[in-house]
């Protein structure tokens, strides 16, 4: 590990199940109870808003009833101690991670904790339920504040930046995640033609597993902690 400089590390669900988060597929998956297109499409949204908008206000207000782990706490300290490059790129719309310390983060599918203003535009922190048709505080209009979360059909956020990441990187991490939903899935074949070194660290093999180098297989919460204090000890 001695030329490893620049790292990419990528969360799924599974990063934030041992806090109490559930994932999204598998049995007690949040899919489980709902159909995708019913809450996470601008389709349903335009057809049902009052059933999308509980549904994330009450996905927003389970976060403050559940704590970082040992997995996210790691890749804070990750954070704060390594050297080189690293970009953390999370899936998750909780706020697991920026509680776990970590600060070089990015969202690719958005988060709960931030309301998008349809009228204007504005995107600012939201606490409170957006069934309740609040007003914006930036123009004043009431009733088109969304949820500023990437619904399937939508673009994730901030691309270019990860593809450079991705592009630049010696070792690619990918954490608790499925490999079902593209672009994320497809980002350890993109870090590979870059030349970075591949791990994965979920509870089963995911869907790209064999395009991963090395693959671990268990818990976040214990095969975090203990990856970064390897990594960090040289
Ligand atoms: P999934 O629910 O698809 O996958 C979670 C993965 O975590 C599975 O492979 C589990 O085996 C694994 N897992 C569960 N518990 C774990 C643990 N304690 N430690 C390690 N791994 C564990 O969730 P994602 O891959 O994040 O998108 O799903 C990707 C996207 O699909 C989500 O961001 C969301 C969803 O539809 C949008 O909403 C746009």
């Amino acid at each position: 590990m001695a030329d490893i400089r620049n790292i990419v590390v990528l969360t799924g669900a599974g990063i934030s199940a041992e806090s109490g988060v559930p994932t999204f597929r598998g049995p007690d998956g949040l899919w489980e109870g709902h159909r995708v297109e019913d809450v996470a499409t601008p389709q349903a949204y335009a057809r049902d808003p009052d059933l999308v908008l509980d549904f994330y206000d009450q996905r927003r207000a389970k976060l403050h009833t559940v704590e970082p782990n040992p997995a996210h706490d790691a890749l804070g300290r990750l954070d704060a101690e390594w050297p080189g490059e690293l970009l953390i790129v999370t899936q998750n719309v909780d706020d697991l991670h920026e509680r776990g310390g970590a600060k070089r983060l990015l969202h690719m599918h958005g988060e709960l904790k931030s309301g998008w203003c349809l009228a204007c535009g504005d995107r600012r922190p939201f606490e409170g339920k957006m069934a309740e048709r609040p007003t914006c505080p930036a123009c004043g209009a009431r009733g088109h504040i969304r949820p500023d979360i990437v619904w399937f059909g939508e673009m994730p956020y901030q691309m270019e930046r990860i593809e450079a990441a991705l592009s630049t990187c010696d070792l690619f991490v990918s954490i608790g995640t499925s490999g079902a939903v593209y672009p994320a899935a497809g980002f350890v074949q993109s870090a590979r033609q870059f030349g970075a070194q591949t791990l994965e660290m979920n509870l089963d093999p995911s869907e790209g597993s064999f395009f991963f180098h090395e693959s671990r297989m268990g818990k976040a919460g214990e095969l975090v902690p203990e990856w970064v204090e390897g990594l960090l000890s040289g």
